[in-house]
């Protein structure tokens, strides 16, 4: 039950204005289903057109024409992968927040865009002048949290103690980097992973395409 409830509220991320549970559920209508078992059979078309708005493809990107219940495709293998994603960071790291959706890293792509390197060279020239002994690592990291949000330093930071773990968006930040354990797991071996796959210079990564 609790499970079926989960998956539903996930999907109202992709069917807009879909009310209540009716009607037989997706396992009982088609053949093939693992992911969206207990999602209402008659969802299935608007999730299915959500996947190609969200990668920009089309259907047979994933599925064998005609033969919607074939798994042959390694895209269609790779998707119930991100699905079980998701639903995994959805419960854990990203509970009580607003969300993921497939939209949130792909925007219409196939591969998720990556950080614009000209953006992190100019927030790399403004460096604080007091903090210019730090290692390059830690220079970087910070530079990156900056563009990847597109904030300032004190956004996270007690301006003049750069120790002080008060603020929760500097909490969030460890939450943040545990889901990068729990990428591999799902994500082609080939994938690079970054906070800007989210995030794209938002505090708030967005879960559907801006009217
Ligand atoms: C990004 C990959 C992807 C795209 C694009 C996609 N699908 Fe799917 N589709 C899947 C996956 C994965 C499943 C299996 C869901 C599950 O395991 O619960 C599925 C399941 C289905 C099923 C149920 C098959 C069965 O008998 O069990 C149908 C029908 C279907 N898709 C039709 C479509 C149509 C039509 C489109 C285009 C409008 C589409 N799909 C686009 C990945 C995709
Ligand atoms: C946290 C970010 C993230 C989310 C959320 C996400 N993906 Fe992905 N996805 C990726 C990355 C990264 C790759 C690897 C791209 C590459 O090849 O470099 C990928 C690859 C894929 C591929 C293979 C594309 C290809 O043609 O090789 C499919 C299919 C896919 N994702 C489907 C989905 C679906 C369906 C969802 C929603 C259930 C989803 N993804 C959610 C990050 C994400
Ligand atoms: C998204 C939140 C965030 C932003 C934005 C951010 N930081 Fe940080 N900063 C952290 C966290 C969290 C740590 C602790 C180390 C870590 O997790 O990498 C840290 C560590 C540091 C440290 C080391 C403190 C120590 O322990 O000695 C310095 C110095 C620092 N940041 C400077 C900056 C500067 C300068 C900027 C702006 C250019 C910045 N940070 C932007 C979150 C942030
Ligand atoms: C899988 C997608 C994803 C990735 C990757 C990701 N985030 Fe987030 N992040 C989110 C979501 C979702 C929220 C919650 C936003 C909301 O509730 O509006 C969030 C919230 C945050 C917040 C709090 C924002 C606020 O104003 O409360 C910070 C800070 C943050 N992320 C930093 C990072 C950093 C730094 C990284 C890389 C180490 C990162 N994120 C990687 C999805 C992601």
């Amino acid at each position: 039950m609790m499970k079926a409830a989960l998956i539903g509220a996930l999907f109202c991320v992709f069917v807009s204005g879909s009310p209540s549970n009716q009607g037989p559920t997706a396992e009982k209508k088609y053949r093939n289903i693992q992911v969206l078992k207990g999602v209402p059979a008659r969802n299935v078309p608007s999730i299915m057109r959500a996947l190609n708005r969200a990668l920009g493809v089309e259907c047979v990107a994933c599925h064998v024409q005609d033969k919607w219940d074939d798994e042959s495709k390694p895209q269609f293998v790779t998707a119930r992968k991100m699905f079980q994603m998701v639903k995994i960071l959805s419960e854990n790291q990203l509970a009580g927040t607003s969300g993921i959706s497939c939209w949130t890293c792909h925007a219409g792509q196939t591969k998720p865009s990556r950080l614009p390197r000209p953006l992190l060279d100019q927030e790399l020239a403004r460096w604080p002048a007091e903090l210019a002994k730090v290692s390059e690592g830690l220079k970087t990291t910070m530079s990156v949290y900056d563009v990847t949000l597109h904030v300032d330093c004190d956004y996270c930071h007690v301006a003049t103690n750069w120790k002080s773990d008060e603020k929760p968006t500097y909490k969030m930040v460890a939450r943040m980097n545990s889901m990068f354990k729990v990428f591999p797991q799902f994500m082609p071996p080939t994938a690079r992973t970054q906070c800007w796959m989210c995030h794209k210079g938002s505090t708030e990564p967005k879960r559907r395409k801006p009217f």
